[in-house]
């Protein structure tokens, strides 16, 4: 199939593009340079020359406290960049599987959201995210819209500057004898790699329709931080972070692990328990750092 991947260079647009290669599929892969999802004329001139069947959406303002300060800006991009792509999707008669949040949760539910619970974002962000998904069910049938929680990969998340997380806490370890995390925040870690296969799968059935897509099982940052030492036999003295240690500037759920119903109903779903996801990111890791690529 010929699939158009938008925010290609991103950290999951990137395994994307991989993924979608290695299933022997042909990718045209679209960076911000070359596509502007909340200008409906970007879109359609540069669909219409490559004709794809499915278009993969990954592109978002998803910085969490960007979208509070310039809301207007994240409904430009989220919502109507969504609207935009469904209206064009719908024109040339491709399929468009969407990025969305974990965040259009409140958090309050305490246990794994399904795609029939009803969201409640508490940030410009989650409405922003929600609103999108709304114009995309609205305007096309032919749609996945796929929720997600909690990425990392190998490629940096553009969105929010430097390192992930695991990157993030094994260059701490080794600036500091002790390190303080939150335990507040319940989330599921996701490999970009292990969504990436998954929107493949999707994207090669006719299954359209509402989708959470996470790794199995949840952990709060602490607990995440905790597997990352444990796996990576680093010693650092790890604790958890006062209640008010790190206030939030804006509000974010406090407990957003979803379920992937929908996908094991259609018996689609390929994800393994989060600690999987990170064990083989590890691995490739040090597979290379120990092989590195000469530019
Ligand atoms: N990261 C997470 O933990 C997380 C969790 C849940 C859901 N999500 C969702 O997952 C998706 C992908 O996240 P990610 O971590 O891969 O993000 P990322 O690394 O920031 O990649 C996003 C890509 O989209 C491009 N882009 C941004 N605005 C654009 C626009 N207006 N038009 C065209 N391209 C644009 C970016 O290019 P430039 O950088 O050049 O602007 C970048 O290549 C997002 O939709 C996000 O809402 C992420």
């Amino acid at each position: 199939m010929k699939i158009a991947v938008i925010g290609a260079n991103g950290q999951l647009g990137s395994d994307l593009v991989a993924a979608f290669s290695e299933a022997g599929d042909e990718v045209r892969a679209l960076t911000h340079s070359e596509i502007e999802i909340a200008d409906f004329h970007s879109i359609s001139s540069v669909l219409e020359v490559i004709q794809p069947q499915v278009i993969v959406n990954t592109a978002a303002l998803h910085n969490v406290e960007h979208c509070e300060r310039e809301p207007a800006k994240a409904f430009a991009v989220n919502a109507l960049g969504a609207k935009n792509l469904a209206l064009v999707a719908r024109d040339l008669r491709a399929v468009l599987a969407h990025v969305s949040t974990d965040y259009v949760f409140d958090g309050s539910k305490g246990n794994p959201y399904v795609e029939e619970d009803n969201p409640r974002p508490l940030n410009a962000y989650g409405i922003t995210k929600l609103a999108g998904e709304h114009f995309i069910r609205s305007t096309t049938d032919r749609h996945f819209v796929i929720r997600t929680s909690g990425l990392y990969g190998k490629s940096p998340c553009r969105a929010k500057g430097g390192l992930n997380f695991i990157e993030l806490m094994l260059k701490l370890a080794k600036e500091r004898d002790e390190l303080r995390v939150v335990d507040s925040e319940v989330i599921t870690p996701t490999s970009t790699a292990e969504l990436a296969q998954q929107i493949v799968r999707l994207s090669h059935s006719d299954c359209y329709g509402l989708y959470h897509a996470t790794a199995e099982g949840s952990c709060s940052w602490y607990e995440f931080a905790q597997e990352i030492f444990a796996l990576t036999g680093t010693s650092v003295r790890l604790n958890v972070a006062a209640p008010d240690e790190f206030p939030a500037k804006v509000a974010r759920p406090k407990y957003s692990v979803l379920e992937n119903r929908a996908l094991k109903t259609q018996g689609l779903n390929l994800f393994r328990p989060w600690q999987g996801g990170l064990y083989e990111y590890l691995g490739q890791r040090i597979k290379s750092a120990s092989h590195p690529v000469c530019n």
